[in-house]
């Protein structure tokens, strides 16, 4: 297939907007809601996807306010099936494509997996699996049939190896990482690129949650928390290079490198030595 550009600035087709767009899930708070922050700086319009429809209002007018960016809320619950589909039939609605999709929304629950609600790890499965997978299959044929479009899948540090106590979790984002190496490679030459996004521990709700049901989690030394903003401006730019994947800091890099190149029996042992003392 014929190479043809992603550059921001080039992706149109028949449909009535003028600055490119991206759609951005989870973008109610944490890493999504900075990724917003950075898309609509850039001079993109903006949909804004969550469950929470008047948190994603306010950070309309927000967007609307500093950037003057268009921001459209589409409040969905993609953990549900079908959510998917009526997402890009309103955007269809709207008149728009989706230029950049951005698949942050996720859920986590730590602890030992027999303590885990069975409902609670089905949640980790439809939500960082099933949503995320269902929204690729049907944004990414637009985007190469326009011969135009970045995803950006967020993933984790926790994708490169198992993670006892984050078992469903690690194992959901070890899923997401494999699906952007494969999905980036197969669109190489469509003009369609795929970033995985591995963030190590970074200050949102989702560490205030966990700590806040593990005491041991607020011990944290903070060079280990990585700040939201650095995290999606690090994300901003490797999906804009079309990076297969993006690793910020200097920790989390050298403990995925040191994961890779460790034997897997020792890498569990570690994770096992490390998932007991944190339960
Ligand atoms: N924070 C970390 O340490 C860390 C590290 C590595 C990776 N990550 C990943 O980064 C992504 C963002 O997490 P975060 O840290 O920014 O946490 P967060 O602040 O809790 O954000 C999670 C986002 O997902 C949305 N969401 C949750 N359930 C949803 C559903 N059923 N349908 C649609 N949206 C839903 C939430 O919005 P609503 O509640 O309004 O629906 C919220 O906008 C996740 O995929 C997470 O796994 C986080």
């Amino acid at each position: 297939m014929q190479k043809k550009s992603a550059s921001p600035k080039t992706a149109h087709s028949n449909t009535q907007q003028s600055r490119q767009t991206a759609l951005i899930t989870g973008a109610s708070s944490g890493i999504g809601e900075a990724l917003a922050h950075c898309f609509a700086g850039a001079g993109f319009d903006v949909i804004l996807v969550a469950r929470s429809e008047s948190t994603l209002k306010a950070l309309s007018q927000s967007l609307a306010g500093q950037h003057g960016s268009a921001a459209v809320v589409l409040p969905a619950d993609l953990s549900k099936p079908g959510a998917a589909a009526q997402l890009h039939a309103a955007v269809e609605r709207n008149g728009r494509n989706v230029d950049v999709l951005v698949n942050c929304a996720g859920v986590l629950e730590q602890g030992a997996f027999t303590s885990i609600a069975p409902s609670s790890h089905q949640q980790m499965i439809d939500l960082n699996i099933s949503g995320l997978t269902s929204m690729l299959s049907i944004f990414v044929p637009g985007m190469v049939q326009r011969g135009s479009g970045r995803v950006l899948n967020v993933a984790s540090v926790a994708a490169f190896q198992p993670v006892p106590t984050l078992a469903s979790y690690a194992a959901s984002k070890a899923y997401v990482l494999s699906l952007s190496e494969s999905l980036a490679e197969e669109l190489r030459g469509t003009g369609v690129t795929v970033t995985a996004l591995c963030p190590g521990i970074t200050a949102t709700n989702m560490l205030t949650q966990a700590a806040g049901a593990n005491d041991k989690l607020s011990q944290l030394p903070g060079f280990l928390i990585a700040d939201v903003q650095d995290v999606a401006q690090l994300a901003f730019a490797a999906c804009m290079r079309g990076d297969a994947i993006c690793v910020p800091g200097v920790v989390n890099r050298a403990a995925m490198i040191a994961s890779r190149g460790t034997p897997k029996w020792l890498v569990r042992r570690i994770g096992g030595l490390l998932g007991r003392k944190a339960l």
